[in-house]
């Protein structure tokens, strides 16, 4: 059956065929093009035509067409959360009130709470336990907007418990409508059982736990930690190295905290993406400019949700852009540093805080969201024969007034391939 939201008040980033960029980068970001009084068509789960109003052509309408009116309404793509950590057994509110009495996430860590906290947990829940929690969540996120989701493991750092959690995302691929990746993050942190000898730990992740995973295909994307007293720049390229003999692409949680070479060893390894970036050096923004010169480099993800709830800086999402470069934007939606999937707010903070226009946000979230999963072939925009995922808002009276109300949600509906 077809579906078609018509008087829309505008339509963003519809592209012609073949016209959809696999992402955008610099000034083109604030460029995206919009429909005003537009029409759009789904059908069998993806996007079939779209349009001005005036250009609707009614005589060719199929038998059993459903109609949506959108006046006062936008449409755009719906969101893409390249980042998260989406299978956890509980929160950690008692940290988080641990550190506003004055506590640092690093204190807290060190004395064995932190991710090691959500380890112990999740090692004690079932399988079927920790699904319930991830459809949940998956459920939620869409009600703000997000459509795909990339999620991570790293809180079994056993290899039973962390074939458990890509076996939860796996199962999850199979119930949920929503397209989902899996990353398998075993470099999440050293085990309290290695008594801080990362070596040994680090050994294990690459050859026990990344062959057995890659066999298994539980894994889209590897990932690592780099980061002081966590993993350092030549693991993840020892990391990249392995994966790539099976396939696995590489994303990276770099620059949290520290700049100890991160950016540079995952653009040695040919990273898909560099997420985190809160402190990024002049060095480490050079460097990324330079990878970036010959078109394709890692995308840089910003995680704003990350830097509220940590009261970190926020990655220097206006100098990334400025420098022309492309910019993802993702919840990192996990217990300990970003409980909240809820990508309409990391809309407003990339306006609020980190200086970006409405439109530049937007692509972030959507188009180099995609790109930060090679996927921007099939989504990400909106173009003819790409997936229907696809936000419908409430009556608003601009784009701009998404990220305007802060902390409101004015997604009306989110459609994941066209329902
Ligand atoms: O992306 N930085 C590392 N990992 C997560 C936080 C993990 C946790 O505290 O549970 C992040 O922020
Ligand atoms: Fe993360």
């Amino acid at each position: 059956m077809r579906t078609r939201l018509e008087n829309l008040d505008g339509l963003a980033l519809c592209y012609e065929n073949g016209q959809s960029p696999a992402f955008l980068a610099g000034q083109a970001m604030d460029q995206a093009p919009v429909l005003k009084q537009a029409y759009l068509d789904m059908e069998g789960g993806f996007i079939v035509d779209f349009g001005a109003m005036d250009a609707l052509d009614r005589s060719q309408d199929p038998q059993g067409l459903r109609v949506i009116d959108g006046q006062g309404r936008w449409a755009f793509p719906a969101f893409i959360d390249s980042h998260t950590h989406l299978v956890y057994a509980q929160e950690r509110s008692g940290e988080f009130e641990q550190r506003m009495r004055g506590a640092t996430y690093a204190e807290i860590a060190a004395a064995g709470g932190g991710i090691l906290n959500s380890a112990q947990a999740l090692e004690a829940m079932s399988e079927d336990a920790l699904l319930q929690g991830l459809l949940k969540r998956l459920n939620q996120a869409r009600n703000t907007g997000t459509a795909v989701v990339e999620i991570k493991s790293g809180y079994g750092l056993t290899l039973e418990a962390e074939l458990k959690m890509l076996r939860v995302v796996q199962r999850a691929k199979t119930l949920s409508r929503q397209p989902l990746f899996a990353t398998f993050l075993g470099a999440h942190a050293v085990p309290a059982r290695h008594s801080g000898n990362t070596e040994a730990y680090f050994h294990e992740v690459l050859t026990g736990m990344l062959p057995r995973i890659a066999a298994e295909g539980l894994a889209d994307f590897v990932d690592l930690f780099c980061e002081e007293n966590y993993f350092r720049p030549d693991q993840l390229r020892a990391l990249a190295d392995a994966a790539q003999s099976y396939g696995l692409p590489l994303k990276a949680h770099v620059n949290q905290f520290t700049s100890i070479g991160g950016v540079q060893a995952a653009i040695a390894s040919r990273a898909l993406s560099v997420d985190h970036l809160e402190v990024l050096t002049d060095d480490d923004l050079a460097d990324l400019t330079a990878a970036w010169s010959g078109q394709t480099g890692p995308m840089p993800v910003a995680l704003p949700g990350c830097s509220l709830f940590l009261q970190i800086p926020y990655t220097p999402g206006r100098r990334i852009i400025d420098a022309g470069l492309p910019l993802a934007i993702a919840s990192d939606c996990n217990p300990g540093s970003a409980p909240s999937a809820n990508l309409a707010l990391a809309w407003a903070l990339s306006c609020h805080q980190m200086k970006l226009t409405p439109m530049e946000a937007l692509v972030g979230l959507t188009l180099n969201g995609a790109a930060a999963l090679g996927a921007s072939d099939r989504m990400g925009s909106i173009q003819r024969g790409k997936e229907a995922h696809v936000i419908l808002t409430k009556p608003v009276s601009s784009l701009a007034s998404l990220p305007y109300h802060f902390g409101e949600n004015l997604v009306e509906h989110t459609f994941v391939f066209g329902q």
